[in-house]
């Protein structure tokens, strides 16, 4: 596997795979842009093409081109390996041992796929009845047809399985590919065909639509060695560039809703393809933006699937808001299809997500009884409770008070019981931050005093432990080179003196907050507890 990575790694510039992320801008020898993470506020992500490495000084990380990858998409790197290698025309099966033939398999279904694909494009060429329906039915242009790679797929049964079966793939991999179904004939039968495409570009399944009014209406690949429901985002492919440049992204319900947003200059919109938003879908997103737009019907389900969203986005700090202004269209699609203008003012016109639902809530019951107030008030506090902004939430709760006609203190007495419910998991929420804090500071302090040690040729304290890891040092000379270059010994050795003083610091801070956290817990007996009262008190003392 080594060797495929360092094939990987000749062949792909690392610089080419970043800046399909983030924009990047050449320093000198290094290039520089913005953090993925959108921590910095200057640009503090840092890459060098000749050592193939990159490094973050905002959010402090670091690594090589896989781990950026894993990084960025939250992927494993099996993974990350598998996407480089696609990019970077590496057939990995000749290197690896175990998984060899998954990977050979995988391989085989994307090349299916993207022949399928083509060969769906040129049926859709040949069909007038199709051609129709894509072009003046839906309003699709062709710029835009081209982009989705829309296709249309022949009725007959097993057009494309004879296809693939003369270009040389048997039908367990057309199997693999997920294009057979169930009798082992075509899956996809006089349908208009949308491939579900990844950030790679590579095509993974398809979405199908009949042309008329039969069902089901849609027909989707099933979940297969290469699609997973839970993970993929229609349209992102084609919006990732639109939603970093402009920082926001628009989830529609609909794959067409995509389309025809797209076309209609709203290129920042995305689908989670017939399948409900999971946490995965906006954890990827939040990645991209946390300007998070939200496009659902004002019907209940609507207002249940903003709920769900609401509830997710606010442990991964998303800025949730609703475009709920379609002026009695049905979806997105509709409302493009009566001017293109109207939707991009309802994108702009969006709403705080949790405002928009109190407005919801507020319509649903009777304010003017009594019942309907107790109503209002147990819903509206549910959901503001999962606002994590302290300053937000206590608008929110202004807000609600206002319209019940009561003071916040009434509320807060009102809300005591879910409160208290909620309180556990604050508590929690607020530990891991507080340790994800302490941690971040100490690998920065560490990275510096280690980035000295190796190439600023100072003595440092032997407990510091010099990593031997060949991309992890490539890391710490970018980190010194950036933080430390041109300074003589004697400053140096001041620095060493400084970040030692304050990695011992820090130490004993996280050692503290680990006892702390033992005193708390429920099995303790006055002995042990005694025990450790002592050695805070002696760490404290220093
Ligand atoms: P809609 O029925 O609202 O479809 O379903 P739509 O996007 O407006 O489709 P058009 O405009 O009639 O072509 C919303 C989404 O639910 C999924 C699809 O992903 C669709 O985009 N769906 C719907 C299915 O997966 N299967 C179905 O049979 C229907
Ligand atoms: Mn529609």
């Amino acid at each position: 596997m080594q060797d495929a990575k360092e094939e990987i790694k000749a062949r792909l510039p690392i610089e080419d795979v970043i800046s399909q992320y983030i924009e990047l801008k050449r320093a000198g020898r290094t290039l520089k842009g913005r953090s993925p993470w959108g921590v910095d506020k200057t640009p503090s992500f840092m890459v060098s093409p000749e050592k193939g490495i990159w490094h973050d000084f905002s959010a402090n990380k670091g690594g090589d081109v896989f781990t950026f990858v894993m990084e960025v998409e939250g992927i494993g790197f099996r993974e990350a390996l598998e996407k480089l290698a696609a990019q970077a025309g590496v057939d990995i099966s000749k290197y690896s041992g175990g998984d060899a033939q998954l990977t050979k398999k995988k391989a085989r279904a994307r090349e299916a796929l993207e022949l399928t694909t083509k060969y769906y494009q040129f049926c859709l060429s040949k069909s007038k009845r199709v051609l129709d329906y894509v072009f003046y039915k839906r309003n699709i242009n062709r710029a835009t047809a081209k982009e989705f790679r829309i296709g249309y797929s022949p009725k007959d049964g097993k057009a494309l399985k004879t296809f693939l079966g003369s270009r040389g793939f048997s039908e367990k991999e057309m199997e693999d590919a997920g294009l057979l179904n169930r009798f082992k004939g075509d899956m996809f039968r006089g349908r208009m065909m949308v491939p579900f495409i990844d950030t790679t570009g590579t095509v993974i399944g398809f979405t199908a639509r009949v042309l008329d009014k039969s069902e089901p209406k849609y027909l989707n690949t099933q979940e297969t060695l290469l699609f997973n429901k839970g993970r993929f985002i229609f349209g992102l492919h084609q919006a990732k560039e639109a939603i970093r440049t402009n920082g926001f992204v628009v989830i529609v319900e609909g794959n067409m809703d995509v389309i025809s947003s797209h076309q209609a200059g709203v290129k920042e919109a995305v689908a989670t393809s017939g399948t409900a938003m999971t946490e995965n879908h906006l954890k990827i997103l939040s990645r991209l933006t946390n300007d998070i737009r939200l496009a659902y019907d004002g019907d209940d389900a609507g207002v249940k699937a903003a709920e769900r969203a609401i509830m997710m986005a606010g442990d991964l700090g998303i800025n949730l808001k609703v475009i709920s202004d379609y002026q009695g269209a049905k979806d997105p699609d509709e409302l493009i299809q009566r001017g293109s203008e109207l939707w991009r003012e309802a994108v702009n016109n969006c709403r705080p997500a949790v405002e928009w639902l109190l407005d919801k809530y507020e319509e649903k019951v009777d304010m003017g009884s009594v019942f309907g107030k107790k109503e209002y008030s147990d819903i509206a506090l549910k959901v503001i409770k999962y606002v994590n902004d302290d300053i937000e939430r206590a608008q929110y709760e202004e807000m609600v008070a206002r319209r019940l006609g009561v003071t916040r203190e009434d509320l807060k007495n009102k809300s005591k019981n879910i409160e208290e419910k909620l309180e556990k998991k604050a508590k929690r929420r607020l530990k891991e931050a507080k340790t994800k804090v302490i941690g971040d500071r100490l690998g920065k302090l560490e990275n510096n005093l280690l980035a000295i040690a190796v190439y600023g040729g100072v003595e440092v304290p032997a407990e510091v432990e010099i990593p031997t890891d060949e991309t992890r040092l490539e890391e710490l000379e970018m980190v010194f080179d950036h933080n430390y270059k041109g300074l003589g010994t004697s400053e140096l050795k001041a620095e060493v003196k400084e970040l030692y003083r304050g990695l011992k610091i820090e130490m004993t801070k996280a050692e503290i907050e680990k006892l702390t956290e033992r005193l708390e817990a429920e099995d303790l007996d006055k002995e042990e507890e005694k025990e450790i009262l002592r050695k805070i008190t002696e760490l404290q003392r220093g």
